[in-house]
C-alpha cells in the first residue's frame, strides 16, 4: 500500500495533465432507484459544483479500486479550484466494503444518501431489471414469484435486501458520524424538489443559489424538469416508469415486512420518513 502522501503527489501530476480535476468532496452513495440521477442533476444547478458524468464504481468494483486514486481522479470532471467535485454511484450504499475505503481516502468527505419508501424502491428495482431483460429479449420472472417464496417474503431477493436501509446504514456509521451524512427524502424530491435542494445546499455549506424558478412542473410528464440559464432539461424517460401491478395482498405483506426495519432506520438516523 502506498502512503496517502505519495498517492496525493501522483494524483496531482495526473490531474495537472488532465488540465484540472479534483477528487470528490461529495459523494452520492445511493440508493439504487432512490433518485440519485435527479439529485446530481439538481445539484449541478449550483455553480460551485462539478459533477461527474458517469457512475464511477471505484470503491465497489475491485478491478477499478485496484487502479488506485490516480485512476479515480482521472474519472472526475474538469473543476475550477473553488468548485466541489461530486460523483454518484448508487451501489456504494449497499456494498459493505465501501465505507472503510471512502473513509481512507477522506474522513471529512460529505455523503449524500437519497432514499425512497423501501417498498416503492423494490418495485422500481424490479421494474428496471424487467425492462433491461425485456430489451435483451431475455426471460424474466413475474414480480410475485421473486417477491414471495412458499407464501413468505423471499429474503433471498437482492432488491429486497437493498431496501433494508438500517442494515447498510450501520456499516456507514461505523466510519462516519451522522453529521457527515445527509439523507435526502427521495419521495419529497420528486413531489417538490426545491425545499429538499435547499436542505442539501445548507448541508454542503454552499452559498444559497438554487432557486424555485430552477424547477418547473411538466404536466405531460407528471414530473419536475430543470431550468438553468434559460436551458430546459427533463430527466430521461426511463425515470418514472410505471411499476408492475402487484396483488394488494403481496403489497400489504411487503409494507408489513418493512415496518420493523424502517423503525430501526429511523432510530439510527434520529429522524422519521413518511414510509407506510
Ligand atoms: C443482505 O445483504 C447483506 C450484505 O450483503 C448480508 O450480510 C445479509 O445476510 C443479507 N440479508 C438477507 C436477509 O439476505
Ligand atoms: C414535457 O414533457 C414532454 C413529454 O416527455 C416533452 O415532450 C416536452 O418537451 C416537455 N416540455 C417541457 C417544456 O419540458
Amino acid at each position: 500500500m502506498q502512503t496517502n502522501k505519495t498517492v496525493a503527489k501522483r494524483a496531482d501530476l495526473l490531474c495537472f495533465s488532465l488540465s484540472a480535476c479534483q477528487l470528490p468532496k461529495i459523494i452520492i452513495i445511493g440508493v439504487r432507484k432512490g433518485g440519485t440521477r435527479a439529485l446530481i442533476e439538481m445539484l449541478s444547478l449550483h455553480s460551485a459544483v462539478a459533477a461527474a458524468e458517469n457512475e464511477v464504481h471505484f470503491f465497489d468494483w475491485e478491478s477499478h479500486f485496484q487502479k488506485g486514486l490516480p485512476w479515480y481522479l482521472s474519472q472526475m470532471p474538469y473543476a475550477f479550484p473553488d468548485q466541489l467535485t461530486v460523483e454518484k454511484t448508487p451501489a456504494y450504499f449497499t456494498s459493505s466494503k465501501v465505507p472503510k475505503r471512502i473513509h481512507q481516502m477522506n474522513p471529512d468527505i460529505k455523503l449524500l444518501l437519497i432514499l425512497r419508501d423501501p417498498t416503492e424502491r423494490v418495485l422500481s428495482d424490479y421494474t428496471q431489471v424487467f425492462y433491461n431483460r425485456l430489451q435483451k429479449h431475455k426471460r424474466y420472472q413475474p414480480i410475485e414469484s421473486v417477491l414471495v417464496k412458499d407464501g413468505e417474503i423471499n429474503l433471498g431477493y437482492k432488491a429486497l435486501n437493498r431496501s433494508l436501509y438500517y442494515m447498510h446504514m450501520q456499516n456507514w456509521l461505523r466510519y462516519f458520524p451522522m453529521e457527515s451524512i445527509h439523507v435526502v427524502d427521495g419521495d419529497e424530491l420528486i413531489r417538490d424538489p426545491f425545499p429538499e435542494m435547499k436542505k442539501v445546499e445548507r448541508f454542503l455549506q454552499l452559498e444559497p443559489q438554487i432557486k424555485a424558478s430552477n424547477f418547473y412542473f411538466n404536466k405531460t410528464k407528471g414530473f419536475y424538469c430543470l431550468r438553468d440559464h434559460g436551458r430546459e432539461r427533463c430527466l430521461h424517460d426511463s425515470k418514472g416508469r410505471a411499476h408492475p401491478h402487484v396483488a394488494p395482498a403481496i403489497l400489504q405483506k411487503l409494507y408489513q415486512f418493512f415496518h420493523e426495519p424502517n423503525k430501526r432506520f429511523f432510530e439510527l438516523v434520529g429522524r422519521t420518513f413518511n414510509w407506510n
